[in-house]
Order: C-alpha cells, then sequence, then structure tokens
C-alpha cells in the first residue's frame, strides 16, 4: 500500500478536529494516505458508516469522497503508527479536574500517552505534529519524551494549530485565513516544516502559510481565542449596561463594529460563549501566568471567564425576576441546547449551566434542539427534576410558561409563534439570549419579550 501513495499521513483522535481536518488534507490530497485512528472503538466505526460522529455541514461530501481511497478510519493504532511518515496528534487536552492546577491547567496524558505509544510503536523517524491546542512549550515534554530511546531514530515535533471554528470547520479548512506551521529553527526543523507546508500548498495560497518557531505557534493558538473571546466578554458586559440604561447593544455594537480598526465580528451579545476551547484555553493561559509570576497578567486574562460566568448567571436572574421571582413548578422550554448553531457540540454550552440553574429553581425543563439532543440528555443525566427532550419545537412549547433560547439556530428564527403563543401558558415569556427572534412581531402577537442587552417588551404594566 505505501508505495502506491507519496506519504503516509496518520493522525491520532479522531474527533471534532482531527476528522473534518484530516478528510479534507485527504480531499485535496489525494498523493498521500491519511489514516485517522482512535482509541473510541464506537466512532471509528461510525466514521465508517453512514453516519458520522460529527454533525458539520459539508462534511458528509468530504468525508464520502474519499473514504476508502485515500481516506481510511481505523483502531489498529500500532500498525498505523509503523506504516506512518507524518503523525498529526489530535487527542483530547481537558481541563485537569484533579490534582495540581485542577480547573485551571490543561490535562496532558492523553497527550504523553499518545507520544509513549509513538515511540514504542516507531520503527522509522517521523514527523510529530501537534494539533490539539496546548500550553505553550508542550512540544518540548513530546521532545523529550520521543528521544528519550531509540538513538537512531528522529522526530521532529512541529506545531500547527488549528483554527477551525466549529459548524464552520469544512469551510474553514477549505479557505483559511492562515495556517500557521512552526518548527525548531534547526536543519532537521525547517525540513520537516517545509513537509507540512507542503501538504497545505496543495490548495492553500502560499501567502496565507506561516512559518514560525514551535513556541510562537503553540502560544498564537492560545491569544487568538483569548482576543475572540474578550470581545465576546466585552460586548455581554456592554449588554448589561444597556439593560439598564435603555440602550440597544446591537445598535452599540453596530456603530462600534464599523469602526475598521475595531471590525464587526465577535460582536454579538448572547448568553454567553461555550464550545471546548475559549474557556479551557483562557484558564491554561492564566495557570501559565502564574507559575511564571504574572499574577496581574493573570488576573487580567482569567476575567473574560469571570464576566462569561457572570452572564450566564445575569441570564437566569433576570428570568427569576421577570416570572414574579418564582420559577417553581413552571414548565420552561429551552430552544437550542448546542454551544452554538450548525453543531451538536454541547461541551461548555452556556445552555448547561442554565439548565442546572433553572432546576435549582424547581423549573420543569423541555429541551429542544434539532441536533444536539443526545449530548444534552448525557449532560443533564446526573440532574434531579423533570426534563423532557422533545425535538419537534411546536410540540416541545406545549403547556410551557417560557422559552429561552440559548443556541443561535435559523430555525427558531423562522418558527410560527403565532401558534407557538397558542400552546402556551399566559403571560407567556421569550427569554431571546441570542437576540434572533423578531422582538416587536413577538410582542405584537402577546408575548413578553425579554433580549439580550435592550430593553424588554412587555404587557406586564
Ligand atoms: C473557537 C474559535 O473560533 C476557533 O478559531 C478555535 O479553533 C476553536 O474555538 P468554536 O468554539 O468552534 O471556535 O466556535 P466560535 O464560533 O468561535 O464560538 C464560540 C462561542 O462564542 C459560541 O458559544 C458562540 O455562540 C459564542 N459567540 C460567538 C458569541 O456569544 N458571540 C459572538 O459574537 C460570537
Ligand atoms: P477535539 O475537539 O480536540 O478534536 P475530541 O474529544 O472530539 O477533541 O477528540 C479527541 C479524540 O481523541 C477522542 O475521540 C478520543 O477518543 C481520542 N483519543 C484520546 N486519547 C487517545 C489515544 N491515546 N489514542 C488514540 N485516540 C485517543
Amino acid at each position: 500500500m505505501k508505495k502506491d501513495f507519496k506519504k503516509n499521513i496518520l493522525c491520532i483522535g479522531a474527533g471534532y478536529v482531527g476528522g473534518p481536518t484530516m478528510a479534507v488534507i485527504a480531499h485535496k490530497c489525494p498523493q498521500y494516505k491519511v489514516t485517522l485512528v482512535d482509541v473510541n472503538h464506537e466512532r471509528i466505526r461510525e466514521w465508517n458508516s453512514d453516519r458520522l460522529p460529527i454533525y458539520e455541514p459539508g462534511l458528509d461530501d468530504v468525508v464520502m469522497a474519499a473514504r476508502g481511497k485515500n481516506l481510511f478510519f481505523s483502531t489498529d493504532i500500532e500498525n498505523s503508527i509503523r506504516e506512518a511518515d507524518i503523525i498529526f496528534v489530535s487527542v483530547n487536552t481537558p481541563t485537569k479536574t484533579f490534582g495540581v492546577g485542577a480547573g485551571m491547567a490543561a490535562d496532558l496524558q492523553y497527550w504523553e500517552k499518545t507520544a509513549r505509544q509513538i515511540l514504542e510503536c516507531s520503527e522509522s523517524p517521523k514527523i510529530i505534529v501537534e494539533k490539539s491546542t496546548l500550553p505553550v512549550r508542550t512540544a518540548l515534554a513530546m521532545e523529550r519524551i520521543l528521544n528519550s530511546d531509540h538513538d537512531s531514530l528522529r522526530f521532529d515535533v512541529l506545531s500547527n494549530p488549528e483554527f477551525l471554528a466549529e459548524g464552520t470547520a469544512v469551510n474553514d479548512l477549505l479557505h483559511p485565513d492562515r495556517v500557521l506551521v512552526g518548527s525548531r529553527l534547526t536543519d532537521s526543523g525547517i525540513a520537516a516544516r517545509q513537509q507540512i507546508v507542503d501538504i497545505y500548498a496543495n490548495w492553500v495560497p502560499r501567502e496565507k502559510i506561516l512559518a514560525s518557531d514551535v513556541w510562537s505557534s503553540e502560544l498564537s493558538k492560545l491569544v487568538a481565542n483569548v482576543f475572540l473571546s474578550q470581545r465576546i466578554s466585552t460586548i455581554n458586559a456592554i449588554s448589561a449596561i444597556c439593560e439598564k440604561t435603555e440602550a440597544d447593544v446591537t445598535r452599540v455594537a453596530r456603530a462600534v463594529g464599523m469602526d475598521h480598526r475595531i471590525g464587526a465580528k465577535y460582536l454579538n451579545a448572547s448568553i454567553g460563549f461555550g464550545g471546548s476551547c475559549f474557556k479551557k484555553d483562557i484558564l491554561n493561559l492564566v495557570y501559565i501566568c502564574k507559575n511564571y509570576g504574572l499574577n496581574e497578567v493573570a488576573d487580567y486574562l482569567h476575567s473574560v471567564v469571570k464576566m462569561n460566568d457572570y452572564q450566564k448567571e445575569r441570564f437566569v436572574e433576570n428570568m427569576l425576576q421577570a416570572m414574579f421571582n418564582t420559577l417553581a413548578g413552571k414548565r420552561i422550554c429551552i430552544f437550542g441546547f448546542a454551544f452554538k448553531a450548525d453543531t451538536g457540540d454541547t461541551r461548555e454550552s452556556p445552555a448547561i449551566y442554565i439548565a442546572k440553574r433553572l432546576l435549582e429553581e424547581q423549573a420543569d425543563l423541555v429541551v429542544s434542539d434539532p441536533k444536539a439532543l443526545r449530548n444534552a440528555k448525557e449532560d443533564l443525566s446526573d440532574e434531579g427534576g423533570h426534563v423532557e427532550f422533545i425535538e419537534d419545537p411546536y410540540q416541545a412549547v406545549s403547556g410551557c410558561h417560557a422559552i429561552a433560547v440559548l443556541t443561535e439556530w435559523d430555525l427558531y428564527k423562522s418558527l410560527d409563534y403565532q401558534k407557538i403563543f397558542q400552546k402556551m401558558i399566559k403571560p407567556a415569556f421569550i427569554f431571546d439570549g441570542r437576540n434572533i427572534i423578531d422582538h416587536q412581531r413577538c410582542f405584537d402577537i402577546g408575548f413578553n419579550i425579554y433580549p439580550i442587552g435592550k430593553p424588554p417588551l412587555t404587557h406586564l404594566g
């Protein structure tokens, strides 16, 4: 098999990052054999089936086009390592939940296990590429483990952070703003880097492929996420001011975002950001800063996460206050559980926190979402209280006192709110945590509307 292809590329970890990234590489580079392996056999079975394990617009087409030709999914990690020339590592690196750095530092156990497995199974030199988001200088640990044995084998450890966002992963991969490849600035490091650049150059314009040293590359990924999440926390902080001053956060964001130095993106006020990266990456940097004694920097960065937590809690408190200071026994329909639209992913979704808080207030919940109900069930499996999961929004709202819009699915913009109003208990409330529905129209139908960062529209006097 090997001689038919220019190179064998392996990706360890077939998740939200590894899956789409490798599918696009395989699709764009038929001359390479691309294999994805995972310890999770069920996941690999799904990658090989008609129903892929993750929902991502456009992904099915890309996978189906390459699967079985030069894209393979396997659980045979050892042999795949042996055969590989280039190994991308995209195993999960969650926040540590135990011991030193719990709740802050990255848990590198899966990462280190992978490094050791690569060392154990390798019989030829390889290029190892960090794809998972990692603390700055993790490549050094990888290098030390890999070069701790086999005097004769050489491993070059590179950083090639992934900037894709879920829901737009395929498009982000096909048309990236930039591709970053960091290496040691030695002859061998630079040669290895060129091999990775050559892969992307099959479809990414050369001027968008940035070569860098490893540490700057690792850090850039974290810093990009700091900038993006900081914008969201800033506009969310402003949304709280707007609610007190009758200003409208959407108008403020528009006016501010038209300044080309600021730009219009990531200025949508919301119930807060979720997703597997933002919080994790910030806390990871906070932890590193503290380790280096940079306490002021750590506090500054940490405030982005604190503001995000505050925004979620503020949303629940606004609901409580608007609904006459009690939610006990009231039926609340949650529109959207995914952390953003166009994904079934619920990792760090603000909906988890909000749902749990509403249950604490003894509300009954009906959770509706077009793609995330499987994950939502898991997220709420340990919660007491009354929770139902109903995909059809018209059925879900039946007998409810309120709707909380928590994910910006297009679907919720175009529902028949007249029909929905008729099915609900009066006075009926909508808390639009994403500012996506037509507030005036729903108010005219009879709803009491509570947007984020705008004056509420109510019939309650
Ligand atoms: C993010 C980065 O965008 C991506 O580059 C990185 O590789 C991984 O982390 P992702 O978490 O998939 O990607 O989604 P993103 O679109 O950035 O949204 C993150 C969260 O911010 C979502 O919960 C989203 O709803 C929220 N958000 C985004 C807002 O609340 N307001 C905005 O204006 C934009
Ligand atoms: P990400 O969003 O970073 O892609 P995921 O959790 O979706 O994170 O994917 C990471 C994948 O890595 C999971 O499918 C997990 O089973 C896999 N994984 C973790 N450790 C290993 C390992 N040692 N070998 C192979 N796969 C692993």
